[in-house]
């Protein structure tokens, strides 16, 4: 998958991982059979259904349906490349990295260098900025602080700088040492007609850390509301600054989690929130850095706890906001609840009228997320009309289906009832026509019946089953039959079992994450994650059948094959022969195909 590694390495990598012990240090994982259970970590549930076998070195959620190796698992987990989650994975099992060759090895240690000397000059840049504030040239900017009542302590804990001019830090860091080019890639500077120059020259600046408490970028406040410029200013995509990852506060949150455990977080929307936020008490709030919440930083949001508090602006772009966080942020997991604000007010402003005590009244009135969504859409809708109402109810019965249940669905029924001023048992009725339209859409059709009429589907079927039957080990499995696949992906699956069993080497679904990508390769995917019934008699009557329509399929193929061959040759005795085959072939396949029709 990646040239830059040593051939064999990442198998060698995976045998020496323990699945298993490393997927405990994030889930609570219990055994049964051969199989571990969790919680899955990339969608919320409340009963496991993400599974772990350890020999054949995979993974497989039943409920969401995602599935990988390893190697996937801590990409994701930890938000990394394939190429960092192959080096964290083999920090942690203390095997050295081995690369292709010796160019390559040159290469990394060149950037590793890089990135180290990014890191070191992004910290030097921190403490200049951090020695500013005191000078007098950051009158105005302490002038600042006291005006948003920015106190002592906060100003440490954040490590808040002032750049006083557009050229002081370009002379100082090069007095330390660092040459242009280190500058602009740690993104410290910036370039413009050939002249270099602070890049949050005349803001208040606010370090941001990654999780390992290193800085790795800054954000620029102005300090005039001045119409034609951002009002901040971050730290551009650099080599170490990646904004889709940086959470700002998240260094204060871990540094406060060490004195004291918490398991709840409340994400804000900006910088003076945050620290305003941890100024009155409530050091567990964290925001992400100047961009809309992503995947990722949920990701690492569920490695500091499993709750989280979300606290947007209480204004339309932090209802938009909001809506769309909650989905992500239950999408790995996470538990949420919605603080809501008054309206027009940002957690910084409410704390500066209403103090510490009143947003802990916020926090114990959190609302659920289905209780927000559900009034929110109630009050977007004007309900003026029986179109509108209608419309209303409709909206509030597909957010209803995205439950697991009916039951857990019709909690809801009385308030949507309210909402919309209608009967509860208009809406229960919608509600139980809805999912129980939903349930027949999700029930598998999996019986061969449709075969005689419809071969070219069933042959697609048939190559599925039979595949999925192999890789899974079933028990019915026959050896030495011949098979023949048209899907490329298949063939290529097909020749990996083969070479396996070749070379005596037994076959792990593991191995499949090495010639296929399992995002892009769907066919594979559905074979790994291939839903076989509860009784392994049909499950082994349908692989019987798959074996007669796959033969089905080849002797077709062969067939064709020989009569091009018969057209073509012009010996005689070579014709007959050809013939006498075509003749036994087409034999066989009429049996087949008459035991299908019945
Ligand atoms: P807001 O516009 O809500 O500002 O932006 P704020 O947080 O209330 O800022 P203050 O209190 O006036 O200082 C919310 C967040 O969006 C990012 C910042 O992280 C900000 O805190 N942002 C905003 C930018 O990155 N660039 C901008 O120009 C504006
Ligand atoms: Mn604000």
């Amino acid at each position: 998958m990646e040239g830059k590694l040593k051939d064999g390495f990442v198998a060698d990598l995976k045998s020496r991982c323990s699945f298993t012990q490393i997927a405990s240090k994030y889930l609570e994982l219990t055994k049964k059979g051969r199989t571990y259970w969790a919680r899955c970590p990339f969608h919320y549930e409340k009963t496991p259904s993400f599974s772990i076998d350890e020999f054949e070195g995979f993974y497989h959620c039943f409920g969401c349906g995602e599935s990988g190796d390893i190697i996937t698992f801590i990409k994701k987990m930890e938000g990394l490349s394939f190429m960092e989650a192959v080096e964290f994975l083999a920090k942690s099992v203390g095997m050295e990295v081995q690369y292709d060759s010796e160019a390559d090895m040159a290469t990394i240690a060149k950037q590793n260098q890089q990135k180290k000397q990014v890191l070191k000059a992004l910290y030097d840049a921190k403490e200049f900025y951090k020695a500013q504030i005191y000078e007098k040239t950051a009158i105005k900017a302490q002038q600042y602080l006291k005006d948003r009542k920015i106190n002592k302590s906060s100003l440490e804990n954040f490590e808040i700088g002032y750049s006083p001019n557009f050229q002081l830090i370009l002379n100082k860091l090069k007095a330390l040492g660092y040459d242009n080019d280190t500058l602009l890639q740690a993104g410290i500077i910036s370039e413009s007609k050939g002249k270099l120059f602070d890049a949050v020259a005349e803001r208040l600046v606010f370090p941001i850390y990654n999780t390992y408490g290193e800085v790795i970028g800054f954000s620029g406040r102005i300090l005039d509301n001045e119409l034609d410029v951002a009002k901040y200013k971050n730290t551009r995509q650099t080599i170490v600054f990646d904004k889709s990852k940086a959470i700002f506060g998240l260094k204060q949150v871990m540094d406060a989690k060490r004195a004291q455990h918490f398991n709840t977080l409340i994400l804000a929307e900006g910088q003076i929130d945050i620290i305003m936020l941890h100024q009155f008490g409530f050091q567990n709030a964290v925001a992400t850095q100047g961009t809309a919440l992503t995947e990722q930083h949920a990701r690492i949001l569920k490695k500091v706890c499993d709750n989280v508090l979300v606290c947007y602006d209480g204004d339309t772009a932090g209802h938009k906001a909001t809506f769309r966080a909650l989905d992500i942020l239950q999408g790995v997991g996470l538990q949420v609840k919605i603080i809501n604000l008054p309206a027009g007010q940002d957690p910084d402003e409410f704390l500066k009228t209403n103090g510490s005590e009143a947003f802990q009244k916020l926090i114990e009135n959190a609302e659920e997320v289905m209780d927000y969504k559900l009034r929110t859409l109630a009050e977007q809708s004007k309900m003026t009309s029986n179109e509108s109402r209608s419309q209303f109810l409709k909206k509030a019965i597909d957010l209803l289906k995205t439950l697991p249940t009916l039951a857990e669905a019709d909690v809801y029924v009385n308030s949507i009832a309210k909402y919309a001023n209608v009967a509860n048992n208009v809406v229960r009725e919608s509600l139980n026509s809805a999912m129980s339209t939903l349930k027949k859409v999700k029930e598998p059709k999996r019986e061969l019946s449709q075969i005689a009429q419809n071969f070219s589907d069933a042959y697609q079927k048939a190559d599925k089953i039979i595949l999925a039957s192999i890789i899974h080990k079933k028990p019915y499995i026959l050896d030495n039959v011949n098979l023949s696949f048209v899907n490329t992906n298949y063939q290529r699956l097909y020749a990996l079992l083969l070479s396996k069993k070749d070379k005596g080497q037994e076959f792990r679904i593991s191995d499949l994450y090495d010639i296929f990508n399992l995002e892009e390769d769907k066919d594979i995917a559905e074979l790994v994650n291939y839903k076989f019934s509860a009784s392994e008699e049909l499950d082994k009557q349908e692989y019987l059948n798959s074996l007669d329509v796959n033969r089905m399929r080849g002797l077709e193929i062969e067939i064709k094959d020989l009569e091009t061959l018969y057209k073509n040759a012009v010996d005689l005795s070579k014709k007959t022969e050809l013939l006498t085959k075509i003749g036994n072939l087409s034999k066989e396949l009429t049996n087949l195909k008459t035991s299908f029709v019945k």
